[in-house]
């Protein structure tokens, strides 16, 4: 071989280099902080493609009129599991990528094996490629699952290319990768885990999907560490971003739609960790609040929305004076800034003084609340602890909090206050905005408030 034809195959070949991912500089070698720009820690392996005919000629499609475009329905398939389907927005959409992502331990495995099987159980071949745990382990969590199947195909793994070589040989229905951190392509020298190789991974799951219409699950660990590339760098790159969320002290857990290209975004399923792994729930409100504590002060259910779907939740706060000169702020479930926001404003419209008090604001069941119709639930709360008076076991309360005091309307007061009537509350504290627009079910009592004062007498009378 002469020389000239030995480069023109080397210049064929794809290779890889480092790049600057805020100023786009390139290098050969990593390196911790970019000379161009002075970045630390943002060059990052990436294959690099010679600029060939072939990968310019499939980018594009032709130009064609928006109303001629045909709405093939595009038939989604439904795993059985409700809780599962819902967050995916009615079912798994052929050929869509979708991440699963949580904090490590908290159930992602178990969840993808549950909803596999049951996809296996539709006649659908479904290929599970592990790089985390060996063929035994997970025919041990198959059994205390009862996962069953003649048509379920577990493969243990860490390299993409292995991965392609059998996928033409099996022709699945459904792929899953658990989890997309341990699975590294030979194109890049980088280690596993990197951010080069885990989007170089993803891109190749989704060119796989979008080619063949299979529908790719990637798990993905949340984590701390930069080192690692986390879900956050992928979510741009694939479909639907799903979120397993839960604290580990609690069984339950919530499955979080953050993205959807096919579906609506904030909707959630709900599941228990059982000892047979997870159980749907489909009544949640009533869970998170059955160990409610009877007439005691600090404690108030607010009527929340999650997506579409109305939970009942318990707020409690306790107020207390501080043995130290500097109180104490501690919120969990709820945003630290918006208790201290409320914290203002009960001072400056009430004179109700909390600036020397240890302030303890807490979600019961590990769940997390980041709108603001639960303003007036925080506040109920903190007034209730610091006066040692409980509300009434059977209201519930729900608003935005403005910065003058007032008490706003928030969106869907009928759903709320139709999913707190169903679970036996009688009397709902809601702005006077909202009042207007309901239409007040029976066995229901509406109380209009327009400010802070004003639910304070109303909770209190
Ligand atoms: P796992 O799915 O391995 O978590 P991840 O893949 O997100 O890291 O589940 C981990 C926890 O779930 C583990 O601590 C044990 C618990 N678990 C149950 O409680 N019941 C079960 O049936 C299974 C399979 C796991
Ligand atoms: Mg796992």
């Amino acid at each position: 071989m002469s020389g000239e034809e030995g480069t023109a195959v080397m210049s064929k070949q794809t290779k890889s280099l480092y790049i600057c991912q805020s100023c786009g500089y390139q290098t050969l070698k990593w390196l911790g902080r970019c000379p161009d720009c002075g970045q630390w820690n943002s060059i990052v392996e990436e294959r690099v493609e010679p600029p060939g005919k072939e990968s310019r000629r499939s980018s594009a499609g032709q130009p064609q009129l928006i109303d001629a475009i045909s709405l093939a329905p595009r038939m989604r398939l439904k795993t059985g599991i409700q809780e599962f389907d819902r967050a995916l927005g009615g079912g798994v959409v052929p050929g869509s990528l979708v991440l699963i992502g949580g904090d490590p331990g908290i159930g992602k495995s178990t969840l993808i094996l549950q909803v596999l099987g049951r996809l296996a159980q539709e006649g659908l071949r479904v290929l599970y490629l592990s790089g985390e745990e060996s063929a035994q382990q997970i025919k041990l969590r198959g059994e205390r699952l009862s996962v069953h199947s003649e048509t379920l195909y577990v493969m243990t793994g860490t390299c993409v290319e292995d991965f392609f070589g059998h996928l033409s040989s099996l022709e699945p229905d459904v792929v899953a990768v658990d989890s997309i951190q341990t699975i590294y392509t030979d194109s890049l020298a980088s280690a596993p885990g990197s951010v080069g190789q885990v989007r170089e991974a993803t891109s190749r799951f989704m060119t796989l999907s979008k080619d063949s219409g299979i529908p790719i699950f990637l798990i993905g660990h949340v984590t701390k560490d930069g080192a690692i590339a986390g879900p956050k760098v992928l979510e741009h790159m694939v479909d639907t971003v799903l979120y397993f969320e839960g604290d580990r002290g609690h069984v339950f857990r919530i499955l979080r739609a953050v993205k959807n290209r096919y579906g609506s975004t904030n909707e959630i399923g709900v599941f228990e960790m059982k000892d047979s792994g997870l159980e749907e729930v489909g009544n949640p409100s009533s869970l998170f609040l059955e160990e409610r504590p009877q007439n005691v002060s600090g404690s108030v259910v607010i009527p929340c929305l999650e997506g579409t779907r109305p939970l009942l939740v318990e707020i409690q706060a306790l107020v207390g004076p501080s043995p130290f000169g500097m109180p104490r702020r501690t919120a969990v479930g709820v945003d630290p800034n918006r208790v201290s926001l409320l914290v203002a404003v009960l001072g400056k419209k009430m004179g109700m003084e909390l600036s020397d008090q240890d302030i303890f604001v807490n979600v019961t069941g590990g769940l997390k609340v980041d709108e603001p119709a639960a303003d007036v639930g925080i506040v109920s709360a903190m007034m209730s602890s610091f006066t040692d008076r409980p509300v009434d076991q059977r209201l519930v309360v729900f608003g935005e909090v403005g910065l003058a005091g007032e008490i706003r309307g928030v969106a869907q007061p009928d759903l709320r206050i139709r999913e707190a009537e169903k679970l036996g509350f009688s009397r709902c504290l809601l702005s006077r905005k909202n009042i207007q627009r309901v239409t007040t079910p029976k066995g229901m009592e509406l109380i209009g408030v327009a400010s802070v004062k004003e639910l304070y007498d109303a909770l209190f009378e």
